[in-house]
């Protein structure tokens, strides 16, 4: 949702704000733009498109400065265009803004402003905030900024510089993210730490309301009513390669092989050695825990599928109802929460709008909120009573691959403490099942170790296939649709997840010979039900692609392509099963020749509703 940066320093400014661009690009890639201050003037350069188009027009005609700020934009008011890429300028070309977020009062604020005799050159809601801060300017940027930020409705980040000011970067944050890298002699200020990495490792993080003057030697912080605060700082563990590609074609391709270790990372230290199951993070007592008699997850995307399998597994281990809902549905839906239930949030980037909403809107009801996370210092980090991190590594890739079958493996964690807690499950069946988990990282390397069918699946089927089915049945549902979401956004071809056993019920409509059928059919209480809708498709001419369990010669029978993985207990299923139709869609997208990386229309975290 929008990228921005904004540089302070000795380095070449220009190189600074492409680079830390390049790395905020997955936020979003409709245009993008950089505003530089010169010896009392402000150049600014916008390009429609990818970064590489703004990239090729500075090589081309270089811009000189001493600061500078720049954006990738993913469009919300305006289609992309060169007038509607940021940076946005006010009336004099003085004053230039970069901005994620959303102001919903812009309309009121246009209207008031050109009334007063401004004159705007876009139709973006963020171009108001250019003219009320020039409206408010007096000499002080600050000022200027803190006094419009409080006229704004919605949220912001926003980086602001002014033609006057040749040393200063003015740095405002409500409900969309913003850091600020701290480095020696100079400062950089980001959406995302990735765009920090290679100058700093230590984070400043504004909170709402706040504004930041940033020079290349200093950080002033102040809250809305003007007076002066001390901001949280965090250092970064992890590096630059980790953001980077380290010899994949893709991102996507790198995150699903980096899925073993996001697996075992974020089961490590779990188990105690008396075999009970660590979960501090959930910060209550083993009475309170055994108190929950209601969980209800909220997530939208890949992490609403991650809470589907919660769903199977908390109810089987731990007999207690779970609900899962769609952040943006729950929000507005008068849900009924009270002090018994456990709220679980889960959002790999921890900024999700509706997913943050629905958090608050669930506190204000009574519940506790447990967030599952990738993103250390997110904001639902502040916002929920506990976290658990997914120690995924940063996720770069639009399409979440390693997050998923990393936030099932928090929820395995999660479920087994409430059954423990409950004493639904002996100590017996716990250690079981967490052997399970412990070969999982194992199971996936051998799955990533052999793609020679999956290849030529995705051969047969790059041309020509516009629409397809995913069928799956108890756990498996969760995969299929999760399968499905994945190849649709990155391969463009339409597909629909279903519970099998309800493809009589309507879907069957749709076979023909031209829309395969993709089937979870693995072994397990289901599994010759998912073989009799497998018969059913196939006498209606669909080919079907089935992933099943290693050893299980009968399914060839069912099947044009087969994609095995090895076998293990039937709950734990979803985190192998996940993995080949990640590589399925990735295949297809990549034979089509798509950019997996950077799906059209899409944005790797949704921070406006
Ligand atoms: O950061 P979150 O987990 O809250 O994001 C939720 C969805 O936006 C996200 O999963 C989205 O569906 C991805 N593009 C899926 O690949």
């Amino acid at each position: 949702m929008c990228g921005i940066v904004g540089y302070v320093g000795p380095k070449r400014v220009t190189d600074v704000l492409l680079a830390g661009l390049a790395r905020l690009e997955y936020r979003g890639y409709d245009s993008a733009g950089i505003a530089v201050v010169h010896e009392g003037s402000i150049e600014t350069v916008r390009r429609v498109g990818k970064l590489s188009h703004l990239i090729g027009a500075v090589a081309e005609d270089p811009v000189e400065g001493s600061i500078g700020i720049g954006h990738t934009r993913w469009a919300t008011h305006g289609r992309p265009s060169e007038e509607n890429a940021h940076p946005h300028a006010d009336c004099t070309g003085r004053i230039a803004v970069v901005h994620n977020g959303i102001i919903e009062n812009y309309t009121e604020l246009r209207e008031e402003l050109q009334a007063a005799g401004h004159t705007f050159r876009s139709e973006t809601d963020t171009e108001t905030v250019s003219h009320l801060v020039e409206s408010l300017y007096a000499g002080d940027l600050a000022e200027a900024v803190r006094l419009a930020t409080r006229r704004l409705h919605g949220s912001y980040a926003l980086a602001v510089v002014h033609a006057d000011d040749t040393g200063t970067i003015i740095a405002a944050r409500r409900d969309s993210p913003l850091i600020i890298g701290e480095g020696a002699g100079e400062n950089i200020v980001a959406s995302d730490i990735p765009a920090v990495l290679e100058h700093t490792r230590e984070i400043l993080v504004l909170e709402d309301g706040q504004v930041a003057t940033v020079t290349a030697d200093s950080i002033s912080v102040v809250d809305a009513e003007g007076l002066p605060v001390t901001c949280e700082r965090m250092h970064v563990e992890w590096d630059l390669e980790a953001a980077e590609k380290g010899g994949y074609e893709d991102f996507m391709l790198k995150e699903i092989h980096e899925q073993p270790k996001a697996v075992r990372e974020t089961l490590r230290g779990r188990m105690g050695e008396d075999g009970t199951v660590q979960l501090s993070e959930l910060a209550m007592t083993t009475e309170e825990v055994a108190g929950i008699r209601r969980v209800i997850v909220i997530a939208c995307g890949t992490s609403y599928h991650a809470g589907l399998v919660a769903k199977t597994l908390v109810e089987q281990w731990a007999r207690v109802p779970v609900e899962v809902d769609v952040s943006s549905e729950f929000r507005y839906r008068d849900p009924i929460v009270g002090g018994d239930t456990l709220v679980v949030a889960i959002t790999q980037s921890g900024e999700t709008a509706d997913t943050l909403a629905s958090v608050r809107e669930a506190r204000d009801r009574g519940a506790k909120v447990l967030a599952i996370t990738n993103v250390v210092g997110s904001r639902v980090t502040r916002e929920a009573d506990g976290v658990i991190y997914t120690h995924a590594g940063p996720e770069i890739g639009v399409a979440a691959t390693k997050t998923f079958t990393a936030q099932i493996a928090a929820l395995y964690v999660l479920a087994l403490k409430l059954a423990q807690a409950k004493g639904t499950l002996s100590p017996a069946q716990v250690q079981h099942v967490w052997s399970g988990l412990m070969a999982l990282p194992g199971i996936i390397e051998r799955i990533l170790g052999d793609q020679g069918a999956l290849q030529e699946c995705a051969d047969q089927y790059k041309d020509g296939c516009l629409s397809s089915l995913f069928l799956g049945r108890g756990i498996g549902v969760p995969v299929a649709m999760e399968g499905a979401l994945k190849l649709k956004e990155i391969s463009y071809i339409h597909a629909e997840a279903y519970p099998a056993g309800e493809m009589k019920h309507g879907p069957i409509a749709l076979i023909t010979p031209h829309v395969p059928v993709v089937a979870v059919a693995t072994k397990g209480r289901t599994y010759d039900k998912v073989v009799s809708n497998l018969q059913e498709v196939r006498a209606r001419g669909a080919e079907t692609i089935v992933v099943a369990t290693e050893g299980d010669t009968e399914i060839v029978k069912h099947a044009e392509h087969v994609l095995y993985v090895p076998e293990t207990d039937e709950d734990l299923v979803p985190i192998p099963a996940a993995v080949p139709l990640q590589l399925l869609a990735y295949y297809i997208a990549k034979a089509k020749g798509c950019n997996v990386d950077q799906p059209r229309n899409l944005a790797k975290s949704v921070t406006v509703e």
